[in-house]
Protein backbone atom coordinates (compact mmCIF):
# COMPACT_ATOMS: atom_id res chain seq x y z
CA UNK A 1 0.00 0.00 0.00
CA UNK A 2 1.62 3.45 -0.51
CA UNK A 3 1.76 6.23 0.99
CA UNK A 4 -0.08 8.93 -0.99
CA UNK A 5 -0.29 12.33 0.98
CA UNK A 6 -4.25 12.86 1.12
CA UNK A 7 -5.15 15.98 2.46
CA UNK A 8 -7.71 15.63 4.88
CA UNK A 9 -10.23 18.20 4.66
CA UNK A 10 -12.47 19.22 7.34
CA UNK A 11 -15.13 18.01 5.51
CA UNK A 12 -15.58 14.88 3.28
CA UNK A 13 -18.19 13.57 1.22
CA UNK A 14 -18.39 9.45 0.73
CA UNK A 15 -20.79 8.27 -1.43
CA UNK A 16 -21.60 4.62 -3.35
CA UNK A 17 -19.00 3.40 -5.92
CA UNK A 18 -22.13 0.59 -7.19
CA UNK A 19 -19.73 -1.45 -8.89
CA UNK A 20 -17.42 -1.90 -5.59
CA UNK A 21 -16.01 -5.57 -4.52
CA UNK A 22 -12.54 -6.04 -2.66
CA UNK A 23 -10.11 -8.92 -3.44
CA UNK A 24 -6.66 -7.56 -2.18
CA UNK A 25 -4.44 -7.83 0.79
CA UNK A 26 -4.01 -4.28 2.83
CA UNK A 27 -1.32 -3.83 5.18
CA UNK A 28 -2.82 -1.03 8.07
CA UNK A 29 -0.17 1.66 9.52
CA UNK A 30 1.14 0.45 13.44
CA UNK A 31 -0.65 0.02 16.34
CA UNK A 32 -1.23 2.97 18.48
CA UNK A 33 -1.50 1.69 21.80
CA UNK A 34 2.27 -0.15 21.07
CA UNK A 35 3.62 2.78 19.47
CA UNK A 36 2.84 5.15 21.94
CA UNK A 37 4.51 2.57 24.59
CA UNK A 38 7.59 1.78 22.47
CA UNK A 39 8.38 5.89 22.66
CA UNK A 40 8.17 5.87 26.82
CA UNK A 41 9.61 2.59 27.38
CA UNK A 42 12.53 3.61 25.44
CA UNK A 43 13.14 7.01 26.58
CA UNK A 44 13.50 5.94 29.84
CA UNK A 45 15.19 2.40 29.24
CA UNK A 46 19.64 1.75 29.28
CA UNK A 47 20.60 1.76 25.99
CA UNK A 48 19.94 2.18 22.62
CA UNK A 49 16.16 1.18 21.25
CA UNK A 50 15.12 0.51 17.46
CA UNK A 51 11.40 0.63 17.02
CA UNK A 52 10.32 -0.67 13.73
CA UNK A 53 6.39 0.25 12.22
CA UNK A 54 5.81 3.01 15.07
CA UNK A 55 2.93 4.41 13.72
CA UNK A 56 3.32 8.14 12.57
CA UNK A 57 0.27 9.79 13.51
CA UNK A 58 -0.29 12.86 15.20
CA UNK A 59 -0.86 11.01 18.61
CA UNK A 60 1.91 9.33 18.90
CA UNK A 61 4.44 11.68 17.18
CA UNK A 62 2.93 14.30 20.08
CA UNK A 63 4.56 11.58 22.72
CA UNK A 64 7.59 11.27 20.47
CA UNK A 65 7.66 14.93 21.00
CA UNK A 66 7.16 14.59 24.60
CA UNK A 67 10.44 12.76 25.21
CA UNK A 68 12.31 14.61 23.20
CA UNK A 69 11.00 17.78 25.23
CA UNK A 70 12.73 15.89 28.46
CA UNK A 71 15.94 15.36 26.46
CA UNK A 72 16.03 12.18 24.90
CA UNK A 73 17.73 11.72 21.48
CA UNK A 74 15.27 10.62 19.26
CA UNK A 75 16.18 9.96 15.70
CA UNK A 76 14.86 8.71 12.54
CA UNK A 77 16.99 5.86 10.61
CA UNK A 78 15.04 4.54 7.43
CA UNK A 79 12.35 3.05 8.31
CA UNK A 80 12.71 3.25 12.23
CA UNK A 81 13.35 5.28 15.17
CA UNK A 82 16.04 4.98 17.22
CA UNK A 83 15.89 6.11 20.83
CA UNK A 84 18.59 6.92 23.20
CA UNK A 85 17.20 5.55 26.84
CA UNK A 86 18.23 8.07 28.72
CA UNK A 87 17.28 5.90 32.28
CA UNK A 88 14.72 6.27 34.49
CA UNK A 89 16.27 8.99 36.07
CA UNK A 90 17.64 11.21 33.34
CA UNK A 91 15.15 13.12 32.12
CA UNK A 92 15.28 17.07 32.05
CA UNK A 93 12.63 19.04 33.02
CA UNK A 94 10.65 19.93 29.62
CA UNK A 95 11.86 22.87 27.48
CA UNK A 96 9.04 25.63 28.56
CA UNK A 97 7.75 23.22 31.32
CA UNK A 98 4.73 21.97 29.34
CA UNK A 99 3.96 19.07 27.35
CA UNK A 100 1.25 18.68 25.03
CA UNK A 101 -0.68 15.77 23.93
CA UNK A 102 -3.15 16.94 21.85
CA UNK A 103 -5.88 14.74 21.00
CA UNK A 104 -4.16 11.55 23.13
CA UNK A 105 -5.75 10.28 26.29
CA UNK A 106 -3.36 7.09 25.91
CA UNK A 107 -0.20 9.53 25.63
CA UNK A 108 -1.48 11.70 28.71
CA UNK A 109 -2.24 9.06 30.99
CA UNK A 110 0.80 7.25 30.38
CA UNK A 111 3.23 10.07 30.93
CA UNK A 112 1.34 11.65 33.82
CA UNK A 113 2.87 8.10 35.57
CA UNK A 114 6.35 9.04 34.14
CA UNK A 115 5.86 12.70 35.27
CA UNK A 116 4.45 11.95 38.48
CA UNK A 117 7.52 10.72 39.76
CA UNK A 118 10.69 13.29 38.26
CA UNK A 119 11.91 15.35 40.58
CA UNK A 120 11.32 18.59 38.48
CA UNK A 121 7.81 20.52 37.78
CA UNK A 122 5.66 19.87 35.13
CA UNK A 123 2.47 20.61 33.56
CA UNK A 124 0.72 18.71 30.97
CA UNK A 125 -2.31 19.56 28.45
CA UNK A 126 -3.96 18.53 25.32
CA UNK A 127 -6.40 20.06 23.03
CA UNK A 128 -10.19 20.95 24.22
CA UNK A 129 -11.51 17.08 23.54
CA UNK A 130 -8.61 15.87 25.87
CA UNK A 131 -8.91 18.92 28.80
CA UNK A 132 -12.57 17.85 29.26
CA UNK A 133 -11.50 13.75 29.86
CA UNK A 134 -11.84 12.16 33.06
CA UNK A 135 -8.28 12.42 34.76
CA UNK A 136 -9.26 12.16 38.24
CA UNK A 137 -8.79 8.16 37.49
CA UNK A 138 -5.26 8.86 37.52
CA UNK A 139 -4.62 11.63 39.66
CA UNK A 140 -6.25 9.30 42.24
CA UNK A 141 -4.15 6.53 42.76
CA UNK A 142 -1.09 8.79 41.98
CA UNK A 143 -1.99 10.74 44.78
CA UNK A 144 -2.13 7.71 46.79
CA UNK A 145 1.56 6.56 45.65
CA UNK A 146 2.62 9.96 46.80
CA UNK A 147 2.84 11.90 43.99
CA UNK A 148 2.25 15.95 44.08
CA UNK A 149 -0.44 16.06 41.09
CA UNK A 150 -3.11 18.46 40.12
CA UNK A 151 -6.05 18.81 38.43
CA UNK A 152 -8.62 21.53 37.19
CA UNK A 153 -11.44 21.67 39.42
CA UNK A 154 -13.49 19.56 37.19
CA UNK A 155 -11.00 16.74 37.68
CA UNK A 156 -9.86 17.51 33.93
CA UNK A 157 -6.24 18.40 32.49
CA UNK A 158 -3.95 20.46 32.45
CA UNK A 159 -2.51 18.17 34.92
CA UNK A 160 0.53 19.99 37.13
CA UNK A 161 3.23 18.04 38.97
CA UNK A 162 5.47 19.33 41.38
CA UNK A 163 8.92 17.53 42.26
CA UNK A 164 9.19 14.20 44.51
CA UNK A 165 11.72 11.87 45.88
CA UNK A 166 10.17 8.90 45.30
CA UNK A 167 6.99 7.39 45.29
CA UNK A 168 5.63 4.04 47.68
CA UNK A 169 3.81 1.46 45.89
CA UNK A 170 0.00 0.78 46.17
CA UNK A 171 -2.02 -2.15 45.99
CA UNK A 172 -4.99 -0.59 43.99
CA UNK A 173 -8.51 -1.67 42.95
CA UNK A 174 -9.13 0.57 39.76
CA UNK A 175 -12.98 0.97 39.16
CA UNK A 176 -12.82 1.20 35.56
CA UNK A 177 -11.05 -1.44 32.73
CA UNK A 178 -8.72 1.23 31.58
CA UNK A 179 -5.05 0.05 30.46
CA UNK A 180 -4.48 3.81 30.61
CA UNK A 181 -5.26 4.01 34.11
CA UNK A 182 -3.52 0.75 34.65
CA UNK A 183 -0.50 1.94 32.63
CA UNK A 184 -0.40 5.05 34.27
CA UNK A 185 0.22 3.20 37.56
CA UNK A 186 2.77 0.56 36.23
CA UNK A 187 5.09 3.47 35.05
CA UNK A 188 4.57 5.23 38.22
CA UNK A 189 5.42 1.87 40.12
CA UNK A 190 8.82 1.80 38.49
CA UNK A 191 9.67 4.39 40.46
CA UNK A 192 7.88 3.47 43.96
CA UNK A 193 9.55 1.47 46.97
CA UNK A 194 7.28 -1.97 47.33
CA UNK A 195 5.14 -3.97 45.56
CA UNK A 196 3.07 -2.64 43.47
CA UNK A 197 -0.29 -4.28 42.67
CA UNK A 198 -3.41 -3.30 40.14
CA UNK A 199 -6.56 -5.01 39.64
CA UNK A 200 -9.35 -4.21 37.25
CA UNK A 201 -13.10 -5.15 37.12
CA UNK A 202 -12.65 -6.91 33.48
CA UNK A 203 -9.42 -7.41 31.53
CA UNK A 204 -7.87 -3.96 29.68
CA UNK A 205 -5.28 -4.41 26.99
CA UNK A 206 -2.06 -6.02 28.25
CA UNK A 207 0.61 -4.04 25.97
CA UNK A 208 2.15 -2.22 29.06
CA UNK A 209 2.81 -5.93 30.88
CA UNK A 210 3.98 -7.34 27.48
CA UNK A 211 6.63 -4.30 26.25
CA UNK A 212 7.26 -3.90 30.24
CA UNK A 213 8.89 -7.66 30.18
CA UNK A 214 10.35 -7.16 26.38
CA UNK A 215 12.32 -4.36 28.67
CA UNK A 216 13.82 -6.62 30.98
CA UNK A 217 11.21 -5.96 34.12
CA UNK A 218 9.45 -8.87 35.92
CA UNK A 219 5.87 -8.56 36.21
CA UNK A 220 3.32 -11.28 37.86
CA UNK A 221 -0.02 -11.23 36.30
CA UNK A 222 -3.42 -13.50 37.30
CA UNK A 223 -6.28 -12.67 36.24
CA UNK A 224 -7.70 -9.46 36.49
CA UNK A 225 -4.60 -8.60 38.54
CA UNK A 226 -0.69 -7.08 37.97
CA UNK A 227 1.83 -6.89 40.43
CA UNK A 228 5.56 -5.45 40.08
CA UNK A 229 7.90 -5.28 42.32
CA UNK A 230 8.27 -0.97 42.45
CA UNK A 231 12.30 0.64 41.60
CA UNK A 232 12.88 -1.84 38.69
CA UNK A 233 14.87 -0.53 35.87
CA UNK A 234 14.29 -1.30 32.05
CA UNK A 235 16.94 -2.36 29.53
CA UNK A 236 17.10 -1.25 26.43
CA UNK A 237 15.41 -3.85 23.32
CA UNK A 238 13.91 -4.09 19.98
CA UNK A 239 10.49 -3.31 19.47
CA UNK A 240 8.31 -4.14 16.17
CA UNK A 241 4.85 -2.70 15.77
CA UNK A 242 2.60 -4.90 14.46
CA UNK A 243 -0.44 -3.55 12.46
CA UNK A 244 -3.40 -1.63 14.46
CA UNK A 245 -6.98 -3.88 14.23
CA UNK A 246 -8.10 -0.35 15.75
CA UNK A 247 -7.54 0.72 11.91
CA UNK A 248 -8.13 -2.11 9.85
CA UNK A 249 -11.83 -2.70 12.04
CA UNK A 250 -13.23 -0.14 9.47
CA UNK A 251 -12.18 -2.20 6.68
CA UNK A 252 -13.47 -5.21 8.12
CA UNK A 253 -16.58 -3.88 8.37
CA UNK A 254 -16.60 -3.02 4.69
CA UNK A 255 -15.79 -6.24 3.62
CA UNK A 256 -18.33 -8.06 5.56
CA UNK A 257 -20.86 -5.57 3.97
CA UNK A 258 -19.35 -5.76 0.52
CA UNK A 259 -20.61 -8.44 -1.77
CA UNK A 260 -18.67 -10.71 -3.10
CA UNK A 261 -15.16 -9.70 -1.48
CA UNK A 262 -12.35 -10.67 0.35
CA UNK A 263 -9.38 -8.30 2.28
CA UNK A 264 -6.67 -9.74 4.08
CA UNK A 265 -5.10 -7.89 6.72
CA UNK A 266 -1.71 -8.49 7.38
CA UNK A 267 0.52 -8.55 10.30
CA UNK A 268 -2.33 -7.91 12.45
CA UNK A 269 -2.23 -7.69 16.45
CA UNK A 270 -4.00 -9.75 17.59
CA UNK A 271 -3.77 -9.83 21.11
CA UNK A 272 -6.72 -11.19 22.56
CA UNK A 273 -7.67 -8.03 24.88
CA UNK A 274 -7.94 -6.27 21.88
CA UNK A 275 -9.83 -8.58 19.43
CA UNK A 276 -13.47 -7.87 21.06
CA UNK A 277 -14.23 -6.97 17.21
CA UNK A 278 -12.92 -9.98 15.69
CA UNK A 279 -15.34 -12.10 17.69
CA UNK A 280 -18.35 -9.48 17.70
CA UNK A 281 -18.02 -9.74 14.20
CA UNK A 282 -18.19 -13.46 14.51
CA UNK A 283 -20.97 -13.40 16.45
CA UNK A 284 -23.37 -11.01 13.81
CA UNK A 285 -22.19 -13.70 11.44
CA UNK A 286 -19.27 -12.90 9.51
CA UNK A 287 -16.89 -14.84 7.73
CA UNK A 288 -13.52 -14.38 9.57
CA UNK A 289 -10.11 -16.17 9.85
CA UNK A 290 -6.99 -15.93 11.22
CA UNK A 291 -4.21 -17.52 9.47
CA UNK A 292 0.07 -17.33 9.65
CA UNK A 293 -0.44 -16.52 13.65
CA UNK A 294 2.82 -15.88 15.73
CA UNK A 295 3.59 -14.58 18.80
CA UNK A 296 6.81 -11.77 18.64
CA UNK A 297 7.62 -10.03 21.52
CA UNK A 298 4.74 -11.04 23.86
CA UNK A 299 2.10 -9.66 21.11
CA UNK A 300 0.11 -12.09 19.20
CA UNK A 301 -0.32 -11.40 15.45
CA UNK A 302 -1.70 -12.91 12.44
CA UNK A 303 -3.10 -12.22 9.23
CA UNK A 304 -6.84 -11.71 9.07
CA UNK A 305 -9.09 -12.68 6.22
CA UNK A 306 -12.30 -11.00 6.13
CA UNK A 307 -14.75 -11.96 3.85
CA UNK A 308 -18.35 -11.23 2.26
CA UNK A 309 -21.06 -12.19 4.91
CA UNK A 310 -24.63 -11.64 6.25
CA UNK A 311 -24.62 -9.47 9.38
CA UNK A 312 -27.23 -10.09 11.77
CA UNK A 313 -28.23 -8.02 14.83
CA UNK A 314 -27.04 -9.13 18.49
CA UNK A 315 -27.44 -8.27 21.92
CA UNK A 316 -23.35 -7.45 22.66
CA UNK A 317 -21.89 -10.00 25.31
CA UNK A 318 -20.51 -7.99 28.34
CA UNK A 319 -17.45 -9.85 28.40
CA UNK A 320 -16.52 -8.15 24.99
CA UNK A 321 -16.56 -4.87 25.93
CA UNK A 322 -13.31 -3.82 26.79
CA UNK A 323 -11.62 -5.48 24.05
CA UNK A 324 -13.89 -3.83 21.47
CA UNK A 325 -14.18 -0.90 22.89
CA UNK A 326 -12.76 1.50 20.20
CA UNK A 327 -14.18 -0.44 17.70
CA UNK A 328 -17.50 0.73 18.86
CA UNK A 329 -18.49 3.79 16.12
CA UNK A 330 -17.84 1.35 13.02
CA UNK A 331 -19.77 -1.62 15.04
CA UNK A 332 -22.64 0.44 15.19
CA UNK A 333 -22.23 1.37 11.18
CA UNK A 334 -22.40 -2.68 10.96
CA UNK A 335 -25.04 -3.01 13.36
CA UNK A 336 -27.09 -0.11 11.20
CA UNK A 337 -27.13 -2.29 7.73
CA UNK A 338 -27.61 -5.92 9.71
CA UNK A 339 -30.72 -7.77 9.73
CA UNK A 340 -32.41 -6.96 12.84
CA UNK A 341 -31.66 -5.63 16.02
CA UNK A 342 -28.20 -4.63 17.82
CA UNK A 343 -28.07 -3.88 22.09
CA UNK A 344 -25.09 -2.51 23.43
CA UNK A 345 -25.31 -1.70 27.83
CA UNK A 346 -22.55 -1.76 30.09
CA UNK A 347 -20.76 0.57 28.14
CA UNK A 348 -20.50 3.44 29.74
CA UNK A 349 -17.32 4.54 28.96
CA UNK A 350 -17.95 5.04 25.25
CA UNK A 351 -19.06 9.00 26.97
CA UNK A 352 -16.08 9.15 28.03
CA UNK A 353 -14.17 9.00 24.98
CA UNK A 354 -12.27 11.76 22.50
CA UNK A 355 -16.06 12.26 22.38
CA UNK A 356 -19.37 10.67 23.81
CA UNK A 357 -19.19 8.09 21.32
CA UNK A 358 -23.05 7.02 21.96
CA UNK A 359 -24.77 10.55 21.60
CA UNK A 360 -22.65 11.80 18.55
CA UNK A 361 -23.14 8.05 16.90
CA UNK A 362 -26.78 7.91 17.63
CA UNK A 363 -27.28 11.75 16.31
CA UNK A 364 -25.42 10.80 13.19
CA UNK A 365 -27.18 7.74 12.61
CA UNK A 366 -30.62 9.39 13.20
CA UNK A 367 -29.93 11.99 10.34
CA UNK A 368 -29.10 8.87 7.84
CA UNK A 369 -32.51 7.32 9.16
CA UNK A 370 -31.34 4.74 10.97
CA UNK A 371 -33.94 4.04 13.87
CA UNK A 372 -31.93 3.93 17.35
CA UNK A 373 -32.24 5.03 21.22
CA UNK A 374 -29.57 6.03 23.57
CA UNK A 375 -29.71 3.34 27.07
CA UNK A 376 -27.64 5.74 29.90
CA UNK A 377 -24.78 2.83 29.37
CA UNK A 378 -25.36 1.94 25.76
CA UNK A 379 -27.72 2.10 22.51
CA UNK A 380 -30.35 0.11 20.81
CA UNK A 381 -30.03 -0.26 16.79
CA UNK A 382 -32.55 -1.79 14.24
CA UNK A 383 -30.59 -2.93 11.26
CA UNK A 384 -32.10 -1.28 7.63
CA UNK A 385 -31.10 0.84 5.11
CA UNK A 386 -29.12 4.28 5.48
CA UNK A 387 -30.04 7.27 3.72
CA UNK A 388 -27.90 10.26 2.69
CA UNK A 389 -27.20 13.16 5.16
CA UNK A 390 -24.51 15.36 6.95
CA UNK A 391 -23.22 14.60 10.14
CA UNK A 392 -20.75 15.75 12.70
CA UNK A 393 -17.60 13.51 13.99
CA UNK A 394 -17.94 16.43 16.37
CA UNK A 395 -13.97 16.02 15.70
CA UNK A 396 -13.73 12.18 16.90
CA UNK A 397 -11.31 10.46 14.49
CA UNK A 398 -13.04 7.11 14.58
CA UNK A 399 -16.56 8.57 14.01
CA UNK A 400 -15.14 10.48 11.22
CA UNK A 401 -13.52 7.26 9.58
CA UNK A 402 -16.96 4.94 10.43
CA UNK A 403 -19.55 7.47 8.40
CA UNK A 404 -16.99 7.50 5.58
CA UNK A 405 -17.49 4.15 5.53
CA UNK A 406 -20.70 4.13 5.79
CA UNK A 407 -20.89 5.96 2.83
CA UNK A 408 -20.36 3.27 0.75
CA UNK A 409 -23.73 1.44 1.65
CA UNK A 410 -26.21 4.48 1.71
CA UNK A 411 -28.72 5.78 -0.79
CA UNK A 412 -27.37 9.27 -1.38
CA UNK A 413 -23.97 10.65 -0.59
CA UNK A 414 -23.27 11.24 3.28
CA UNK A 415 -21.10 14.47 4.06
CA UNK A 416 -19.00 13.89 6.84
CA UNK A 417 -18.24 17.12 9.14
CA UNK A 418 -14.68 17.50 11.26
CA UNK A 419 -12.55 14.59 9.37
CA UNK A 420 -9.32 16.32 10.34
CA UNK A 421 -8.80 13.92 13.27
CA UNK A 422 -8.49 11.19 11.62
CA UNK A 423 -4.74 12.81 10.92
CA UNK A 424 -4.66 11.81 14.90
CA UNK A 425 -4.64 7.84 14.53
CA UNK A 426 -4.72 6.95 10.47
CA UNK A 427 -2.61 9.08 8.78
CA UNK A 428 -3.35 7.48 5.22
CA UNK A 429 -6.57 6.21 5.61
CA UNK A 430 -8.51 8.26 3.05
CA UNK A 431 -4.81 6.82 0.63
CA UNK A 432 -6.08 2.77 1.44
CA UNK A 433 -9.83 4.21 0.80
CA UNK A 434 -8.96 5.32 -2.58
CA UNK A 435 -6.62 2.17 -3.78
CA UNK A 436 -9.63 0.05 -2.07
CA UNK A 437 -11.79 2.08 -4.65
CA UNK A 438 -13.73 4.02 -2.24
CA UNK A 439 -15.67 7.02 -3.29
CA UNK A 440 -14.43 9.72 -0.91
CA UNK A 441 -14.11 13.47 -1.97
CA UNK A 442 -13.88 16.77 -0.26
CA UNK A 443 -17.17 18.82 -1.61
CA UNK A 444 -17.10 19.74 -5.06
CA UNK A 445 -14.09 18.59 -5.72
CA UNK A 446 -13.66 15.10 -8.18
CA UNK A 447 -10.91 13.64 -5.71
CA UNK A 448 -8.90 14.41 -2.94
CA UNK A 449 -5.68 15.02 -3.96
C1 LIG B 1 -5.66 2.75 25.17
C2 LIG B 1 -6.59 2.33 26.05
C3 LIG B 1 -8.04 2.50 25.87
C4 LIG B 1 -8.39 2.92 24.45
C5 LIG B 1 -7.45 3.94 23.91
C6 LIG B 1 -6.03 3.42 23.90
C7 LIG B 1 -4.24 2.51 25.46
O1 LIG B 1 -8.51 3.47 26.77
O2 LIG B 1 -9.72 3.38 24.40
O3 LIG B 1 -7.81 4.29 22.59
O4 LIG B 1 -3.40 2.57 24.55
O5 LIG B 1 -3.91 2.24 26.63
P1 LIG B 1 -8.83 3.11 28.30
O6 LIG B 1 -7.64 2.50 28.85
O7 LIG B 1 -9.19 4.40 28.95
O8 LIG B 1 -9.99 2.18 28.23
Amino acid sequence: MDNKNFAINNTLVSSRNPALQINQQVTVPGDKSISHRSMILGSIAEGVTTVSGFLESADCLATLKAMQSMGVKIEKKGDNYQLHGVGKHGLKAPANGIIDCGNSGTGMRLLAGILAAQSFDSVITGDASLNSRPMTRISKPLTLMGAQVKTTQAGTAPLTFSSVKKLKAINYQSPVASAQVKSCVLLAGLYAQGLVTLSEPKLSRDHTENMLRGFACHLQSEDLTVSMQGGQKLMATDVTVPADISSAAFFMVLACLLPNSEMTFKNLCVNPSRTGVISLLKLMGANIELTHSTTKAGEQIADVVVRSSQLHGIEVPQHYIASAIDEFPVLFIAAALAKGETTLTNAMELRKKECDRIAVMAEGLQTLGVECHELHDGIVIRGGQLKGGTVDSKDDHRIAMSFLIAGQFATEAIKVKDCENIMTSFPNFLSICDDLGLNIQSPNTDKET
